[in-house]
């Protein structure tokens, strides 16, 4: 089988290449030429754990290609996934579609056969249906459908997520499109995952729906955690108390500084529009997007009141940028808003994060002056009044505790994520402090 993808970031990339692993001839198509040039030659614009050893595989073993030309791409093709961005629109939090709209006139003018177009872009419910619509205004005569396929992949485990994934869902009606896309995720029925046919608005729905539900997730145990410090319960107990309820399950129940990436952000806040807009507001929905950005404002004070002692010019480690570990994405991540805030008030940043330097280095190139950007946690820690665990990348859970406190000016410990054990540093002679666990 022939498929073309049509935007080769994250969801495209990851989902063309698995699809390639699949057995399945694949042409990734981008606009920018220097971006298919780089994947030609296998090299890959994103840092996905495991992605760039996938690409050249199934480069070499010619079932990936990638094109500029779309015309020449569409030709024999059975399915094309539209895979472009969908940002949130800086004036209303609605999902800017333009991208898909352009691709869907780009297909119009250009597919001469039968295919199923497939939205696997995150997509406001009812676009399948203006993707249709686009398509047969433009050419009237042509034989084709649209299917709803949305992705559920994480960074960091995005492979993972799409070869073994909890379930499949497609949105469409024709037989002839079921088909095409059963027979694409033929592979996963050996794992018997679970396959959803429904229409393309519940599929369209389901995304978000998901997407909104473990943010309000994030967010309930966020605040359960700020609760938690102040009645002096233990939060990191209170998650495994609930989570080994089979109804409530034990993801996404850890605390943090609040959700980032480009999805929780940009999907509650559509879903939001969407239902504002459809006279049923999401009141849960609303209140988990104020929650949450409230959360990454204000927790810059609890560094500051850390090291409110310190009365010489305050110099603060901080390790992990990105908005969560194994990825170089910072997008939406709590260190946009953390790191500002400390050099607003006047203190002197040490950073650095295992792979997110040189995207950080872009989001803060105004601050240079007042950032040190470290080679290692060691390095970030030197003569610091304070460390900051902002990202829980694995290698910040194996820390040498007693090497880090020789390093810092004070032994100041400000965990966001939860990584270390409240008693054991108290022991070891650490002022620590984290979320939602007081020091027994
Ligand atoms: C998410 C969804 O998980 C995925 O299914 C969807 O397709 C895309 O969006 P992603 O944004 O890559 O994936 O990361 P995820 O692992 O879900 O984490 C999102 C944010 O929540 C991160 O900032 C993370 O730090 C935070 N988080 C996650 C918590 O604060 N606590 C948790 O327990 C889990």
């Amino acid at each position: 089988m022939n498929i073309t993808i049509i935007g080769t970031g994250y969801v495209g990339l990851v989902s063309g290449t698995c699809f390639a692993e699949f057995g399945v001839n694949v042409i990734c198509v981008d606009k920018d030429l220097k971006k298919i040039k780089n994947l030609r030659n296998g090299i890959i614009p994103i840092y996905e754990p495991g992605l760039n050893e996938l690409v050249k595989k199934n480069i070499s073993q010619k079932r990936l290609s990638f094109e500029t030309d779309l015309k020449k791409s569409l030709k024999n093709t059975s399915a094309i996934f539209i895979a472009v961005g969908t940002p949130s629109k800086k004036s209303d939090g609605h999902a800017d579609l333009s991208y898909v709209y352009e691709v869907a006139e780009e297909i119009a003018r250009n597919l001469k056969e039968y295919a199923v177009v497939v939205n696997k872009s995150t997509v406001p419910v009812g676009t399948g249906q203006k993707v249709y619509d686009i398509i047969k205004k433009i050419n009237p005569k042509l034989d084709f459908d649209v299917a709803s396929n949305p992705e559920f992949l994480r960074e960091g485990s995005a492979i993972n997520d799409f070869m073994r994934p909890d379930r499949v869902v497609i949105g469409c009606k024709s037989e002839k499109a079921k088909n095409i896309l059963r027979e694409l995720y033929r592979p996963l029925y050996l794992l018997e995952t679970p396959i959803i046919f429904t229409q393309r608005e519940t599929a369209e729905l389901i995304k978000y729906a998901a997407n909104s539900f473990l943010a309000a997730k994030i967010t309930f145990i966020n605040e359960v955690s700020d609760l938690c410090e102040k009645v002096g319960a233990n939060v990191s107990d209170v998650s495994i108390g609930i989570g080994l309820d089979g109804r409530i399950g034990k993801k996404f129940l850890h605390p943090g500084p609040g959700y980032g990436g480009s999805c929780f952000p940009k999907d509650t806040l559509a879903m939001v529009r969407t239902a504002q807009e459809a006279k049923s507001p999401l009141g849960l929905i609303e209140h988990v997007v104020k929650s949450n950005n409230e959360r990454k404002k204000r927790m810059h004070k609890r560094v500051l009141s850390a090291v409110a002692k310190i009365k010489e010019k305050k110099i603060i480690s901080i390790l992990g940028l990105t908005f969560k570990p194994n990825t170089d994405d910072m997008r939406d991540s709590p260190s946009l808003d953390i790191i500002p805030a400390l050099l607003k008030n006047n203190c002197f940043l040490k950073v650095f994060d295992p792979e997110g330097m040189n995207e950080a280095k872009l989001c803060f190139k105004d601050y240079s002056k007042k950032i040190k950007w470290c080679k290692d946690s060691y390095e970030a820690c030197e003569d610091s009044n304070a460390l900051v665990i902002l990202t829980e990348w694995n290698q910040f859970r194996a820390l040498d505790l007693k090497r880090l406190k020789k390093k810092l000016k004070t032994p100041i410990i400000i965990d966001l994520r939860n990584i270390y054990n409240p008693t054991e540093l108290k022991n070891m002679g650490f002022e620590y402090y984290s979320l939602g666990r007081s020091i027994v």
